[in-house]
């Protein structure tokens, strides 16, 4: 197969890139990313010099190199997973999310139409669109199902819902084989610290505040990145064109408990004068905060045969805390000027 991941060179993109590449040593991999704060190709080191890896920088808004792509690289499945992905940043500046998770969804489709229209092939395509369980919006007691209706209520989950549905109408209007999936939080190695886990790691070794939304009641359902990959593989192999599947990892924790549970970790493999936890601090809330994501992932797991890996979230969050500990330069190399501006920006006066 000759894939196509848009994003592949961000937190899960990087993460994908690599397992299929490891899985599938006789596909082609085409990471198309134009590299934003949140792209960085040093999460690839590993794998670029590998002769079946292409990446090309690209905007999933300009249709022209994508028709390009498409053409060069005869392109016969998208795993297309290129966005703005982070809802504190939707909050500030909603219209970069318009711009390429809409309509940058619409020109990825687009392109896909045109190529597969013009070069039919016997062989199974697929078109895979990563959305996330924030669509459904936010769940009291029960756990969201397929069949949910959408609640989206940030700019960011607003503009996922938007790509959604194109993505659905693509399937009903044109044929395109298209399948969206609905994952929760993710964690692991090669996430950008502005997301809860890194931001609590980083802020905890430089001894910052670590700040916690409102009163860190707030519920999310946290599953290993790998699973997610793993995930993503069984939908683009097995999973039924116009169907949606859910992805979780039956594993919720309040903010709160989450964020000891990381100092109590880093205690212990890094252990400060006073406990991690004495940089705690309750700032101010998200606006429009979900209260509890829950994912009801059981048809995925009936339907397609996948199912997390029997790792222990302890474990795997104690593996995730290493990797950081382990890559300074990662690190240092991600947190640019950009991060310091964003960091200023959002926690300033909280
Ligand atoms: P990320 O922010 O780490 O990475 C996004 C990638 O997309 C970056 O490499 C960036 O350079 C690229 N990109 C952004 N705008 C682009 C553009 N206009 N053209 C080309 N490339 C562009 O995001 P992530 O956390 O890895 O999430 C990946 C996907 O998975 C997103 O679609 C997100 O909505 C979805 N998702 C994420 C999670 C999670 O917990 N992180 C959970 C469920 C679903
Ligand atoms: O549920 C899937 C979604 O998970 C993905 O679609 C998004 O792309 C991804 O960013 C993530 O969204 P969240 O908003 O849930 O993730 P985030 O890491 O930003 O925040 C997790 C929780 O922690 C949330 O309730 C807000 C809270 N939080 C976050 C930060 C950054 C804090 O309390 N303090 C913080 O500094």
């Amino acid at each position: 197969m000759n894939l196509l991941i848009t994003g592949g060179a961000g937190f899960i993109g990087s993460n994908f890139v690599r397992y299929m590449m490891g899985k599938y040593p006789d596909y082609r991999i085409v990471n198309y990313d134009n590299l934003t704060y949140a792209g960085n190709l040093e999460s690839l080191k590993d794998v670029e010099k590998r002769k079946n890896y292409v990446f090309v920088k690209g905007d999933v808004l300009d249709s022209k190199l994508l028709d390009e792509t498409f053409r060069k690289y005869s392109i016969d499945g998208v795993a297309h997973l290129a966005a703005e992905s982070h809802v504190d940043r939707s909050i500030m500046n909603p219209v970069e999310f318009l711009k390429t998770n809409v309509m940058g969804t619409h020109a990825v489709l687009e392109a896909t139409r045109k190529y597969w229209k013009e070069n039919p092939s016997a062989t199974r395509r697929v078109f895979l669109n990563v959305s996330t369980d924030e669509v459904y919006g936010s769940i009291e007691g029960k756990s969201f199902t397929e069949d949910s209706n959408y609640n989206p209520n940030s700019p960011y989950s607003a503009s996922k819902a938007g790509a959604d549905h194109l993505v659905r109408a693509y399937g009903k209007t044109y044929g395109l084989p298209a399948i969206t999936t609905h994952c929760s939080n993710n964690y692991g190695p090669y996430q950008f610290p502005e997301k809860l886990i890194p931001v609590v790691i980083f802020n905890a070794i430089e001894g910052k505040l670590i700040p916690v939304y409102g009163e860190g009641k707030n519920v999310r359902d946290w599953l290993y990145v790998d699973d997610h990959c793993k995930a993503l593989d069984a939908v683009i192999h097995k999973g039924i064109q116009g169907e949606t599947y859910n992805i979780g990892g039956d594993n919720e924790w309040t903010n709160i408990d989450l964020v000891r549970r990381i100092c109590s970790i880093l205690d212990e493999l890094k252990p400060a004068k006073e406990p991690y936890s004495s940089l705690i601090k309750f700032v101010t809330d998200r606006p429009g905060h979900d209260l509890r994501y829950s994912i009801d992932a059981s048809k995925i797991r009936r339907e397609l045969g996948w199912s997390p890996a029997p790792h222990a979230f302890e474990d795997a969050l104690k593996e995730t805390v290493k990797w950081y500990l382990a890559n300074p330069d990662w690190i240092n190399c991600v947190k640019s000027g950009e991060y310091t501006a964003y960091y200023e920006k959002n926690y300033k006066g909280r």
